[in-house]
């Protein structure tokens, strides 16, 4: 079978098109580099001793994805290109629009041009809003309060409208906890460009000693140690979330919407402990104000994702720390070689 992974030179993109390799289908890894480098590619097939076809090209480009489906027969595609950064998507919102939601778009045309009909979709937890309870299952309401979550809606809405006008059409949308971790190997990883944003690379990065000390956005939540607490997912467990969810494609009817985290909440303060027992390295860290639109507390009720795609998160808070710092600590500037 042969999938065409856009955005998949990127974080969860890379170790996604690793485990695809492994379970012997053919890739097309389709990426603008945006915010990737194909070493992270280069890396994969090193890993697997198996070889991608790597294309250079961008969503929103009709002759780019033309040139694609015109080359090559695709069984599915899992589309996890996208712009992710929340603070950016409040001062650029056409740009997140036009990138997330304008570029879908045209993927889904030359898709059904040229006849696949078949799309896995990369959701976020940030479509719940701030929830009005915990754990989160698929069916609560919906909301967004930036625009890269309102781009996330906007698909989600885009491919269920999809399905109404075309009934051959097969979607599963994958919402995604908080992505940590990194391949066993050490030799791919999440490598963000400058200050990370989200907490983790943030810990690693400074437990590697690239940053002096981690501000903690707030100590007065309503929490067990007064920090944020999230569902940190191992990006390995998420990859094997996706090759469920394409084997479960084909007999689906319509939409499947699913959540893909593990349950289990941490607060920001166990993520430090944590990530300090890994690596043996200190995290200096302060309390500074909440960051806005934070919310207290985001965990996932996975039951669904166990009952419809046979699948549940299998890696703990110690792997999701090992992992990152071996991929810190042997590739402390990310992709630069
Ligand atoms: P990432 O930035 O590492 O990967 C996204 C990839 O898409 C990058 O390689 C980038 O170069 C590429 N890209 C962006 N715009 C493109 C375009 N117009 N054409 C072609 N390629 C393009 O991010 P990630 O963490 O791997 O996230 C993958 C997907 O999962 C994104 O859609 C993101 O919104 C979603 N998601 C991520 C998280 C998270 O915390 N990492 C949480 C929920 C959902
Ligand atoms: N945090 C800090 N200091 C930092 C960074 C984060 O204290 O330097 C805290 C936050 O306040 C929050 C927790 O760590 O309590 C996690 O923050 P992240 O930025 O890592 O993750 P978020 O839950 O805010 O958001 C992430 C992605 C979103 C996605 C969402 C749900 O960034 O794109 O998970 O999937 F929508």
């Amino acid at each position: 079978m042969k999938i065409l992974v856009t955005g998949g030179a990127g974080y969860i993109g890379s170790h996604t098109t690793l485990l695809l390799l492994n379970a012997g289908y053919d890739v097309i890894v389709f990426d603008n580099f945006s915010n990737a480098s194909a070493e992270s590619i280069r890396q994969v097939e090193a890993l697997t001793d198996k070889k991608t076809i790597l294309i250079e090209g961008d969503i929103r480009s009709r002759k780019d994805l033309e040139e694609v489906f015109s080359n090559h027969k695709i069984d599915a595609v899992i589309h996890f290109a996208g712009l992710k950064a929340v603070g950016e998507s409040v001062e650029q919102p056409l740009r997140y629009y036009e990138n997330n939601v304008c570029g879908t778009v045209q993927l889904c045309e030359v898709m059904a041009e040229h006849g696949c009909r078949q799309i896995v979709f990369s959701s976020s937890a940030t479509v719940y809003g701030d929830p009005h309870t915990t754990p989160i299952k698929e069916d609560f309401p919906l909301s967004a309060t930036n625009p890269y979550g309102r781009s996330k809606l906007f698909v989600e809405e885009i491919l269920k409208d999809l399905y109404i006008s075309d009934a051959e059409w097969k979607v599963i949308l994958l919402r995604y906890f908080n992505p940590v971790g990194a391949h066993e190997s050490g030799r791919i990883g999440e490598d963000p460009s400058g200050i990370p944003n989200n907490l983790m690379p943030f810990i690693a990065q400074t437990a590697v000693g690239k940053r002096e000390k981690l501000s903690i956005f707030g100590n007065d939540y309503d929490t067990h140690d007064g920090t944020g607490v999230r569902d940190y997912i191992h990006v390995v467990d998420l990859a094997e979330g996706h090759l469920k969810a394409l084997e479960k494609l084909p007999d689906i009817k319509g939409v499947l919407t699913v959540n893909l985290g593990t349950g289990q909440g941490y607060s920001v303060l166990d993520m430090v402990k944590a990530f300090e027992k890994a690596s043996g390295k200190k995290v200096p860290y302060v309390f500074a104000p909440r960051r806005n639109g934070d919310i207290a507390k985001c965990y996932a009720d996975p039951a669904y994702a166990k009952k419809v795609l046979g699948w549940e998160a299998k890696r703990g808070i110690e792997e999701m720390c090992e992992d990152t710092w071996r991929w810190q600590s042997q590739n402390p500037n990310g992709y630069t070689y």
